[in-house]
C-alpha cells in the first residue's frame, strides 16, 4: 500500500502546471507596466512646441500684400528622440496692418506653394491649385483655404506653434 504522503504522478503534474501558470501570471503582471513605460512614446501624439519666428517690428515692415517666406525649425520629441522639423511660414501683412501666418502647403495634397508675382497668386505646381494673398482658394482642386499657423506675440517677438488654427486633429504638425 502506498504511503499517504506520496503524490500520484498526475497530481504532481497538475501542481507543477498550476505553479507554472501562477508564475507566468505574476511575470506578465510585472512586465505590463514596464513595457508600457518603454513603448508609450511610440503612441504619443507629436509634442506641441513654440518656435521664435522673428521680431514683431521686423515682420511689421513687410510690404502689405507681399508674402514673405520664412523657414522655421520645430524641435519636437517623437518617440525617444528630439527631431527637427523644418517648415515654411508665409507671413502676410494685410492692408489694415494685421499679420497672417499661412502654411505653404497646398490644402489639396500638401505640395509646396510658390508666389507668382505676375499673377499675384500662390500657385501649386502639382494640380494647379491657386490661392489669393489671404489664402482663399481661387482655382483648382484645393478644398479649403490655406491653413494658418497658431501664433502669439510676447515682448515684441512672434512665436509660431507647430499647429494650425482650426486644425481638426488637435495635435502637432
Ligand atoms: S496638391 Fe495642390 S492642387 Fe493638388
Amino acid at each position: 500500500m502506498a504511503k499517504s504522503s506520496e503524490e500520484s504522478p498526475s497530481r504532481r503534474t497538475f501542481m507543477t502546471a498550476v505553479i507554472g501558470l501562477i508564475t507566468a501570471l505574476v511575470a506578465v503582471a510585472l512586465a505590463i507596466p514596464i513595457l508600457g513605460e518603454i513603448l508609450s512614446p511610440l503612441f504619443k501624439q507629436r509634442d506641441i512646441v513654440w518656435e521664435e519666428l522673428g521680431k514683431q517690428s521686423d515682420l511689421e515692415k513687410i510690404e502689405p500684400l507681399s508674402p514673405k517666406f520664412i523657414p522655421v525649425y520645430f524641435k519636437v520629441r517623437e518617440g525617444w528622440t528630439v527631431n527637427t522639423l523644418p517648415r515654411q511660414v508665409i507671413a502676410v501683412k494685410d492692408v489694415d496692418g494685421s499679420l497672417h501666418f499661412f502654411s505653404n502647403q497646398c490644402t489639396h495634397l500638401g505640395c509646396p506653394l510658390h508666389w507668382i508675382v505676375a499673377r499675384q497668386k500662390f500657385m501649386c505646381p502639382c494640380h494647379g491649385g491657386m490661392f489669393n494673398i489671404l489664402g482663399k482658394v481661387v482655382g483648382g482642386p484645393p478644398p479649403r483655404p490655406l491653413f494658418e499657423w497658431v501664433h502669439k506675440i510676447e515682448n515684441g517677438t512672434v512665436f509660431i506653434q507647430n499647429k494650425f488654427l482650426n486644425n481638426p486633429k488637435d495635435r502637432g504638425i
